[in-house]
């Protein structure tokens, strides 16, 4: 079997270069159509501010940052949120799971989410909670990774190029 053509890592602080490099991955999303918050064009300047907040919080605990790269640079990334009520320390919302279009396709969306489990249970998390848009790519992989469906709430975003979708809530329970 090959070997896959990316290394995984979390971060436990982000450098300007790395910032740069995701900036580049949520662009290439957003300009593929990914409903990811953001809208298009995603200029440079927001990308980058961004995960520079996202590198705050990865500074302070709140969130674990996962990354793969390629010989281009980073080329996926996923994020587990542990900043929440205080009644919900047992849990992590998993967001921004992005992978470059260069990328696609070769297992790495299944490997980060197999690694965003891995790094809650090492944070002794027992329950994972995310959202994704109703019927695309990322749902296939949520069902096929076992993940359980919640149902659907209708008009809850837009595409970035504009028009309603609908999303869909999933949990996966890490209980053994
Ligand atoms: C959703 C997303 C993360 C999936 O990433 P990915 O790396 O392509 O995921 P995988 O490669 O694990 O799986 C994707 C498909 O490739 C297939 N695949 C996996 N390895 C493969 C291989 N070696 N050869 C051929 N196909 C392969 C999978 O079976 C899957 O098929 P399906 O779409 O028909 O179900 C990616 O499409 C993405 O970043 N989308 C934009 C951002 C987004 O929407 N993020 C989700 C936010 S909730």
């Amino acid at each position: 079997m090959n070997s896959p053509a990316w290394t995984m890592r979390r971060l436990h602080s982000v450098s300007a270069a790395q910032i740069e490099q995701l900036a580049d991955v949520l662009i290439d999303c957003v300009e593929g159509g990914a409903s990811v918050s953001f809208m298009h064009p995603l200029t440079r300047e927001r990308a980058v501010a961004f995960w520079r907040r996202v590198a705050q919080d990865v500074a302070a605990g709140k969130r674990a940052l996962l990354i793969a790269e390629d010989a281009q640079g980073v080329c996926g990334t996923a994020q587990l949120i542990f900043d929440l009520p205080e009644n919900q320390p047992h849990r992590a919302d998993l967001a921004k799971m992005l992978v470059h279009r260069r990328a696609r396709r070769q297992g790495l969306g299944a490997a980060l989410m197999q690694a965003a489990e891995s790094a809650a249970r090492d944070f002794s998390k027992t329950l994972l909670v995310l959202d994704c848009v109703t019927g695309g790519d990322a749902e296939r992989l949520y069902q096929r990774l076992g993940w359980v469906r919640v149902g659907d709430i209708p008009d809850y975003a837009l595409f970035p190029q504009g028009g309603l979708c609908s999303a869909t809530v999933y949990y996966r329970n890490l209980r053994p």
